[in-house]
């Protein structure tokens, strides 16, 4: 692993695989823990170098804050990076970044929207996310990351940076990572050190008072001012615990909600003596995406197809998306390896499911028109993955897609659903086969339509190939979800897997 102190240094290691490499990012303050750990593995998994950098941002810091005591660790923090296998560890100076003088005076600043700064932490700690948008669009700027990982604990941080890398276009994804909390459900903090062993149990109580208002949520109760009631009563149940605010939300635009329609963010931050801790809970009011994902030949569409339409839910049949895309390319006629063209085609069609009543299949629509058969022509499939192979085209589909999950109400299968494209689905589940069982499938679907001559060994080899390809391929490779539920299909016939996966979904 290497060490970089100075931003020339550090660009200078990364110009080689700037875009020709995917490049994680997780941007930090040093004093790793658990939660941090979990953003650097989720990082490690999905790119191919890894940065994490470690700067106590004074911009962030009123004078009256605890800029001087904050936990400064690199030697810990060094050692469980490079435990980690991340490539580079950026550790600056505050000369070397630059931030030593007053933010506004001196230094450029980028400045978030008001609305989303003057609420929760913004109301007692003013000029702290001016300084956060500030360094955190500088660090983008010196790392020119693929990726970057944010914690959901610091969900306003995390609010404003994803609307900063909209309204700036800054070319780069922001992966959330949902809060890791101790087994009392203490959510991990650099900040925790500071509390002594009797503390850290009153601690305890933010966690319980959002649990308190889940389960109220779960079994109906929408209006916000009720739920904020029920975790304003179980925190005044812990007296040492002052409570700074206790607010209810939109977990993307921060504006206060006064019923949760489809999601809603319920934040505290309170003291615990001197500390200053936050946590908080989203709320999804959706009805839940089930997200099957599996290797090739395993029987993930069949599966898929027919739970959706079990419960109701549209089947997010992917495949078909990038077919649909692939049909208006060949209409417009432009070439299959004009990424940029594509991208421009793609992002100015419209793609649409319909399950016609009745019906035993859904239409696929692109631009109003129904293409759900022509999508199936061998022309399409002759071109279908060389459309696919763009990033560019894939990056938009899977926005699309996520925009469709917001909603919820939907089944899709594939290699990465449950790891990359809905990493908060509600129901994950990974469909396995062993690769005798799956070559007797398919030499048993040969037979059937005819094709004799084929052996079991060959095709054996063939499934072990592509098992390999699909785990090893830059693009959406094929990875199981940490909280996935893995269901082994051999000697299941497809109804016993079907009932194996209803009985996993709410
Ligand atoms: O979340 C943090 O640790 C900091 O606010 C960040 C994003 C590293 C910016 O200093």
């Amino acid at each position: 692993m290497h060490l970089f102190q100075t931003i020339v240094g550090l660009r200078a290691y990364l110009g080689r695989y700037w875009r020709k490499r995917a490049i994680g990012f997780v941007p930090t303050m040093g004093a790793l823990h658990q939660g941090h750990q979990r953003l650097l593995e989720m990082a490690r998994e999905d790119n191919d170098i890894v940065v994490a950098s470690i700067f106590v941002n004074p911009l962030q810091f009123a004078p009256t804050e605890d800029l001087d005591q904050y936990p400064r660790t690199l030697e810990a923090d060094r050692q469980l990076c490079d435990r980690l296998g991340i490539d580079a560890v950026f550790a600056p100076s505050v000369t070397e970044m630059g931030t030593s003088g007053e933010i506004g005076e001196n230094l450029t600043r980028v400045l978030p929207p008001a609305s989303m700064m003057s609420g929760l932490c913004g109301a007692s700690r003013p000029g702290h996310f001016l300084g956060v948008a500030t360094i955190v669009v500088k660090l983008l700027q010196i790392v020119q990351p693929t990726r970057a990982y944010f914690g959901e604990k610091d969900a306003q941080q995390l609010a404003i940076i994803r609307r900063l890398v909209k309204d700036l276009c800054l070319p780069v994804e922001i992966r959330p990572c949902a809060i890791a909390r101790e087994n009392s459900g203490l959510a991990y903090s650099s900040r925790n050190q500071y509390l002594s062993p009797s503390q850290r149990q009153q601690a305890t109580v933010l966690f319980r008072s959002l649990q308190k208002a889940r389960e109220s949520f779960q079994s109906g109760e929408v209006q916000g001012q009720i739920l904020l009631d029920i975790i304003t009563r179980e925190l005044a149940g812990e007296n040492n615990v002052r409570v700074e605010y206790v607010e209810c939300v939109h977990p993307m635009t921060l504006e206060p909600l006064k019923m949760i329609k489809e999601s809603g963010l319920l934040a505290i931050a309170a003291r615990v003596g001197e500390t200053r801790l936050i946590d908080n809970v989203i709320l999804r009011q959706r009805q839940p995406i089930i997200a099957i994902d599996g290797p090739a030949g395993v029987g993930k569409s069949t599966a898929a197809k027919r739970i959706a339409r079990q419960l109701g839910h549209i089947y997010l049949d992917t495949g078909a998306m990038y077919r649909a895309l692939t049909w208006l390319v060949l209409e417009a006629g432009v070439s299959v390896e004009d990424e940029a063209a594509i991208a421009e085609l793609a992002a100015r069609s419209s793609i649409q499911f319909l399950q016609p009543e009745g019906e035993d299949n859904q239409k696929v629509y692109i631009n109003d028109q129904d293409v759900t058969e022509i999508i199936r022509s061998p022309e399409v499939t002759a071109n279908v993955s060389a459309v696919a192979k763009h990033p560019a085209v894939r990056h938009h589909l899977v926005e699309q897609q996520r925009h469709w999950g917001e909603k919820g109400g939907l089944v899709a299968e594939g290699r990465d659903i449950g790891t990359h494209v809905f990493p908060d689905a509600e129901v994950k589940i990974f469909l396995t086969a062993s690769v005798s069982e799956r070559a007797r499938r398919r030499l048993q679907d040969l037979k059937d339509r005819g094709y004799g001559l084929v052996f079991q060994e060959e095709l054996e080899a063939q499934i072990r190939e592509r098992d390999r390809l699909d785990s090893t391929r830059k693009m959406a490779p094929l990875r199981q979800a940490s909280d996935a539920i893995e269901v082994q299909t051999d000697g299941l016939t497809i109804e016993q897997v079907i009932q194996e996966i209803l009985q996993c979904c709410p």
